[in-house]
This record gives C-alpha cells, structure tokens and sequence, in this order.
C-alpha cells in the first residue's frame, strides 16, 4: 500500500477530505503520518482525533535547510513514499525537493500559473477572472510552479464574494487532491518537460 506522508500548517480540510477518501476506498494508500510545522495546527489535533500518526514539528526560529533535515528524518522514518503537501505554509529547500524526487505533491487554489502565492482566490477574484480553479502539481523549488498534474475550473458568479468562490475552489479542491494521487499511484505516467503524461489511458 502506498504510503503518504501528509504535511500541513493549519485548517487540514484537504487532509481530511483525503482521510475520508483512504476510508471509503476510492483513495488506495494510507497516511502513514501527519507532520505540521505548527504545533496549534487544527489539522493535527483532527489527525490525532482519527487515530493517525500525527507528529508536531516545530519550525520556529529554524533555518530553511535545517527544518528541512529534521522534516525530511520524519518522512523517512514513516516510510512515507509520497509527500502531500496540504496548507503547507513554507517554501521548502532545493534538498528536500532532491530528497523526494518526482514524490512531491501541492494543491494550490488558482489554475496554475496565474495567481500564485498567497491568497491566490482573493487575488482571483480582485483581478475580474470569470474562470477560477485549483492545481495538483510536483513541487520544485519554485513557488507554485512544477508540472500540473490535474486541475478544476470553478465559473464565477455575479453573486460571489471572494470568500464564497474560496468556499467553492475548495470543495473542488477536495475532489482532485485524491483524484490525483489516485491516479499517479495506480496508473503509469511520466513527466516530459513540463508534462505530465498518463501513458495509459484510464477510462
Ligand atoms: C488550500 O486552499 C490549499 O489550496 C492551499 O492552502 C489551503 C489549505 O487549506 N495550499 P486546508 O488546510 O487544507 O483546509
């Protein structure tokens, strides 16, 4: 069973909606354990309460190379075969990114590349965009930037708010966060250059 190493800094709603798919069976792995740099982090408590490994790891006052290290002993030593980035709120070192290669997955709230960074839906919202979305993509060492993986457009409705277009990219969100690595881990793919390209089709 493929084992995957969550990692998170706050809410944990795309944790857990991939938790919830572990259990019913749509989402074959297992989260072999939960890591926050925040101990506060209700994502922890939440794994805590589902019986998960959770492991809290501070980051305060430590370096980006040095946090790096002790994030990258915590995988190993759940043997965790893929980190899921979910509300991760650090920029991470080129090690660790060579530490896990092609094994590093984000979800960011925008359809890549527009909009990166923080408060990528605000940001959506304020520009006029009529299409919003989310992104699964590998992590590199740039910010928002490796190859996509899958994406889900959101329409924009006169009505919205951009609290309310958050609240709907993020139930998208839940949907293709394990729709992905659904896919990666049970159908073969390769990446050329900046694609991500499903050598089988699934249908
Ligand atoms: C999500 O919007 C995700 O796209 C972004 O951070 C947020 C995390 O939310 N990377 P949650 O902690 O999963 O609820």
């Amino acid at each position: 069973m493929t084992r995957l190493g969550v990692v998170l800094s706050g809410r944990g709603s795309n944790f857990l909606a991939l938790a919830d798919q572990v259990r019913a069976g749509s989402l074959t792995a297992e989260i072999a354990v939960v890591i926050s740099n925040r101990p506060e982090a209700p994502g922890l408590t939440a794994a805590r309460e589902r019986g998960l490994t959770a492991v809290s790891l501070p980051s305060r006052g430590l370096d980006r190379e040095t946090y790096d290290r002790q994030l990258i002993e915590a995988l190993r030593t759940h043997n965790a075969d893929w980190v899921i980035l979910a509300g991760y709120m650090r920029i991470l070192s080129a090690a660790f990114v060579r530490a896990f290669p092609s094994r590093i997955l984000n979800i960011h709230p925008s359809l890549l590349p527009a909009f990166p960074g923080l408060d990528a839906q605000h940001q959506a919202f304020d520009y006029g965009v009529k299409i919003a979305g989310c992104t699964v993509h590998f992590v590199d060492e740039h910010l928002d930037h490796g190859p996509i993986v899958m994406q889900a457009a959101v329409p924009v409705d006169p009505l919205d708010t951009a609290d309310s277009l958050s609240g709907k990219i993020l139930l998208e969100e839940h949907r293709i966060y394990g729709a992905a690595i659904q896919r990666l881990i049970t159908t073969p793919w390769e990446i050329q250059e900046r694609r991500v390209v499903f050598t089988r089709s699934t249908l």
